[in-house]
């Protein structure tokens, strides 16, 4: 099992260069089940749930290769002409619950799909009820059984659905389905997140008549076939403002390069609120500290709001601002397991229900702490950097899930960070 080792205290300085959207690339990834032939995918990032969809399309029967290409980051080629299996399996829907996006596609292009149902995870109950009620609108038979979902449909049929809240994977999902269902779809209270309106740009680029993707309402009218397409997945906006947040936290002055900046309106407002200087600059973001970091409260949003997967790298942040910060997780309800590391490593946090208030500024320690989630891990990283003396953080697994090679990206940027070998 994989730690990292960080010593604290380096300056962070330099360029570095975003990798893929994980977000993005997981439902695109699933969007070839879609058409039947071969699609070519570029800058896919080299991640753990990447492989774990490539892992999950193969078992389908689709022929998935992957090769690397200095500088343009992965491609992935994915021919779904042979797919005939539609179960999405249990081993593979635990590692990743982002595999429940194969549903929709399967149902609308193969008339059955059955999906081991996700279950929980460290960050909340997260159900997939939407998805289902959705697809249930759209004429599918949905049946629950030895903790898969199953469902089924000679053709779906287009519908008006209202999701009761606003769910990311719940609008890819229905989005895809709907491409190939017969008649009109309306989606209200859709997801406005980037990677939805990634997703469109690709369904729409296959042969799909989508319009409204980015806004809360979208609108579908269905086609009777899609085709295999290329297309160049957008920049990770979840790593460029843990990038951002890095420099930051070390006092330093860094190039983002290749992130979009209209993905992170929420995040660099908050950044400039507690004095951090962000310029847009060839293509990407510079980060400069600049005098003393200020307390600044956060309320995680869906988008154009202050993104939930950026609320625990933020909370480091405010261990270094003078003053209380506020920090409120509206999305889950359980998303604050990195506290407690963190406390333990010197942080002065305290958690009343779905707020934190954070206290500084204060001096971390090193510690060995363990990692809980994906963006959790990103946190005790960040904090790494910061403390005094050395920080060992376990089960880095989660981190390599959704970042691609971040310790070697700090590396190049200055950090004292590498990998060791050791037990759970
Ligand atoms: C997506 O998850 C992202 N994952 C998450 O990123 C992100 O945190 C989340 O959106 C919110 O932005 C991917 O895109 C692969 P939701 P998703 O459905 O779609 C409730 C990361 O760190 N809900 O928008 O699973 C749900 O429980 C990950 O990269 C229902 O109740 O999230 C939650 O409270 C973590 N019923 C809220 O809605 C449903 O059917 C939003 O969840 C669906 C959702």
């Amino acid at each position: 099992m994989q730690n990292i080792v960080i010593k604290g205290g380096a300056r962070l300085t330099g360029e570095v260069r975003v990798s893929g959207s994980k977000n993005a690339a997981l439902p695109i990834l699933a969007s070839s089940l879609l058409a039947s032939g071969r699609s070519v995918y570029r800058n896919v990032p080299a991640l753990g749930d990447v492989r774990t969809m490539h892992k999950l399309l193969g078992e389908l029967g689709a022929e998935v290769e992957t090769k690397t290409e200095p500088k343009a980051g992965g491609i992935t080629f994915v021919d779904t002409s042979k797919v005939e299996n539609v179960e999405a399996p249990y081993d593979l829907v635990k590692t990743m619950r982002a595999s429940v996006v194969v549903l929709g596609p399967l149902t609308a292009r193969h008339g059955r799909a059955r999906v081991s149902l996700p279950g929980g995870c460290a960050i909340g109950a997260r159900p997939i009820d939407q998805h289902l009620k959705g697809l249930a609108a759209m004429g599918a038979k949905i049946e629950l059984e030895h903790g898969y979902v199953t469902a089924r449909a000679r053709r779906l049929q287009g519908a008006t659905i209202v999701f009761d809240m606003v769910t990311v994977t719940g609008t890819e999902n229905l989005m895809m389905a709907a491409a190939l269902a017969k008649g009109h779809t309306t989606l209200e209270n859709s997801a406005r997140e980037p990677e939805v309106e990634e997703l469109a740009r690709v369904l729409n680029k296959m042969g799909a008549r989508i319009q409204g993707a980015g806004t809360s309402q979208i609108t579908i009218e269905g086609v009777d076939e899609l085709q295999p397409i290329e297309h160049t997945i957008i920049p990770d906006r979840i790593e460029a403002g843990t990038l951002l947040v890095a420099a930051a936290i070390t006092r330093g002055n860094v190039l983002v390069r290749d992130c979009l900046p209209e993905h992170l309106d929420a995040v660099v407002a908050k950044l400039r609120a507690a004095g951090v200087e962000i310029t847009p600059e060839d293509g990407g973001l510079r980060a400069r500290a600049k005098g003393d970091l200020k307390s600044t409260d956060i309320s995680t949003q869906p988008f154009p709001g202050f993104p939930t997967d950026m609320q625990a790298q933020f909370m480091v942040l405010m261990t270094r601002a003078k003053g209380q910060s506020l920090l409120t997780e509206t999305i889950f309800e359980n998303r604050f397991m990195h506290v407690p590391e963190l406390q333990r490593m010197g942080a002065d946090i305290q958690v009343e229900g779905r707020t934190v208030a954070v206290r500084g500024p204060v001096r971390l320690t090193g510690a060995e702490v363990m990692a809980t989630d994906l963006r959790a891990s990103a946190s005790l990283v960040l904090a790494g950097l910061i403390a005094d003396g050395t920080t060992k953080i376990r089960r880095v697994y989660h981190l390599d899930r959704g970042y691609d090679r971040l310790d070697k990206k700090l590396r190049a940027l200055g950090a004292d960070v590498r990998r060791t070998r050791g037990p759970m």
